[in-house]
């Protein structure tokens, strides 16, 4: 594991999408795993910036981590609408080249299914991590094994406070979601973890440090064989 510690959320961004940049510039056709929350949206602005710069993803493939169940990609709090509104609108990615589990499926688990095929057929050649305070990768809450593909989950308390700040009082927060499983996050050949601030501290010592055990999903990533973390001086400062 390459741990790289930067000074703060800027710089942790920056560095971020230059790894991403690189990546596209090693293999134009890349597919790359993309990640939602608070802490890749630096990351995104400078990719944006990058891509103004000349940075093509035309021949680029991105899928992402999850959905929320039942909100359509119209829905402001989704997840593709998150990536449209703060990547995909900006840059040159192709729409038919892009794949998330819809949210609005009439069956889940269908879904769940075709995009684990889907995921798997392709292959993610770099997939972007954040990191829920819980040690949740993706949507993998804290459980008692390691979820092997795409499912349906349960949000547990932690993650429905975390992110109840998207949500207006007259929104309802969704309280399932769909995620690719650990199994689906570790067959991707490269994974960039990222974090930034105090509150991430004591997750990112137990991830690093820590026990393997699915109780801190993250912890996980101490098996694979390919992990960079880009971490902030706040997110490392129990480490
Ligand atoms: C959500 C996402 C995760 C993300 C986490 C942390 O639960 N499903 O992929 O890593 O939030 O979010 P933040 O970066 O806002 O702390």
């Amino acid at each position: 594991m390459n741990i790289i510690r930067v000074r703060d959320y800027d710089e942790m961004s920056r560095q971020a999408a230059l790894f991403i940049s690189s990546q596209i510039a090693e293999k134009p056709n890349s597919t790359l795993g993309l990640a939602t929350g608070g802490t890749p949206v630096g990351t995104y602005e400078n990719l944006v910036a990058m891509h103004r710069d000349g940075l093509d993803f035309s021949q680029c493939f991105a899928v992402n981590l999850d959905e929320y169940e039942g909100l359509p990609a119209s829905h402001p709090q989704s997840y593709a609408y998150f990536m449209h509104h703060n990547l995909f609108r900006y840059i040159n990615l192709p729409e038919s080249a892009r794949d998330i589990p819809s949210g609005s499926a009439a069956d889940g688990e269908a879904e769940c299914r075709r995009y684990e095929q889907a995921v798997r057929a392709r292959g993610v050649d770099l997939q972007l991590l954040g990191i829920g305070h819980n040690g949740h990768i993706g949507f993998n809450e804290p459980a008692d094994d390691f979820p092997r593909v795409t499912h349906r989950v349960a949000l547990t308390r932690s993650t429905l406070d975390a992110n109840a700040r998207y949500f207006t009082a007259n929104e309802k927060q969704p309280e399932f979601a769909y995620t690719m499983g650990i199994g689906t996050i570790m067959a991707a050949k490269k994974i960039l973890l990222i974090a930034s601030g105090s509150g991430k501290a004591e997750i990112m010592r137990k991830t690093l440090l820590g026990e393997v055990t699915p109780s801190v999903p993250a912890s996980i990533l101490q098996f694979h064989q390919n992990v960079t973390v880009i971490a902030d001086e706040a997110a490392l400062g129990l480490i």
